[in-house]
């Protein structure tokens, strides 16, 4: 994988199995740019341990699910370099350094931390190592020299703050070693849950996983929020903040029968449960082979450990190669 094309990094925290959420805001884009790019895919272990540091078995199943995920939704180990997070200590090396060039009012306005922060009740037990993750995945993205980031919208100022750091890095040292790096944030960035909520996401228990069985999709696809005032299907119901057809209109591939069924739900005519079956055919089409591969991969967990372990050797050469980069411009380069 030395050739002169750009690099992508990105990836997950494994603090639960993937979900529809995470599809439409990264993975698609991951799948899309995988030939073009030479793409670092990270499964951050080290950061899922800044919110789980209690819960390490939760850590470590994970680590496995995402991964299955990950090739599951056609993400090509000969192309991609899956990777974990902690058998790459250079990444907590440069951790260290990075956190001597950011400020704690800086870290405490990173917008993402402090929401995480409130949702979590952290409050006066804020995890100094959950407080600092940021500045770690500045690590993680500086470490590979990252062109792109495709991430959800949520993660922007992650980067945003990534890129100060690299910045303040090159600027301290009269270096221009470390890259600046890009986002990249999908066309649907953000998809509510099934209760409605502006995000899905597994602590709010809204999600749709890549991993439920047919069953739980349909279950889950009848219990979403439409327009709570539409109870008849004759009455004219409202499309604005219905999660059913923003999740058609995320996913549904027939634009033309989406825009019909719209029109008739807005004059009236048109049931809950009908849209509702519609869309759990849609969703169905997605997630039913990708079930499928994922049943395939679960058989095989040695050859699918296999693969990190592959991707890991990969990116751990190339981490070490900034880092001695790096020491050298600190000075540390003794021996
Ligand atoms: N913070 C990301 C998440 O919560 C995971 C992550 C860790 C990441 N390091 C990264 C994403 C580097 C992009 C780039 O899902």
């Amino acid at each position: 994988m030395t050739d002169n094309k750009k690099i992508i990094l990105t990836g997950d925290r494994p603090t639960g199995p993937l979900h529809l959420g995470h599809y439409v805001g990264s993975l698609q884009n991951r799948i899309k740019l995988q030939n073009e790019y030479n793409q670092y895919i990270i499964i951050a272990d080290v950061q899922a341990l800044t919110d789980y540091f209690d819960n390490p078995e939760k850590v470590r199943k994970n680590v496995i699910e995402i991964a299955f995920d990950y090739l599951a939704v056609g993400l090509d180990p000969n192309v991609n370099t899956i990777f974990i997070q902690s058998l790459i200590p250079e990444i907590a090396e440069l951790t260290i350094y990075f956190l001597n060039l950011v400020t704690v009012s800086r870290l405490e306005r990173n917008p993402t931390v402090k929401d995480e922060i409130k949702q979590k009740g952290f409050e006066r037990s804020l995890p100094a190592g959950f407080f600092v993750y940021p500045v770690s995945q500045a690590a993680d993205i500086a470490i590979f020299k990252a062109n792109l980031v495709p991430v959800g919208e949520d993660q922007l100022p992650m980067i945003e703050q990534a890129n100060e750091i690299i910045r303040k890095f090159n600027s301290t040292y009269k270096t221009d070693i470390l890259v600046e790096a890009k986002p990249l944030i999908s066309e649907v960035s953000r998809l509510p849950g099934i209760d409605g909520k502006a995000k899905m996401s597994k602590s709010l228990g809204n999600a749709i996983y890549l991993s439920d069985s047919e069953e739980e999709v349909a279950k889950k696809v009848m219990s979403m929020y439409t327009d709570p005032n539409h109870i008849r299907a004759e009455e004219p119901g409202n499309i604005e903040g219905n999660t059913v057809f923003t999740y058609l209109d995320a996913f549904g591939k027939d634009k033309e029968a989406i825009r019909k069924m719209k029109d008739q739900y807005r004059v009236g005519g048109l049931g809950d449960v009908k849209v509702k079956k519609y869309l759990n055919e849609v969703l169905e089409e997605l997630l039913g082979p990708i079930r499928e591969k994922r049943k395939e991969f679960s058989k095989d967990p040695a050859e699918v450990m296999n693969i990190l372990k592959r991707g890991t050797k990969i990116a751990k050469e190339n981490a070490e190669k900034t880092m001695s980069e790096v020491r050298r411009e600190i000075k540390l380069d003794y021996f």
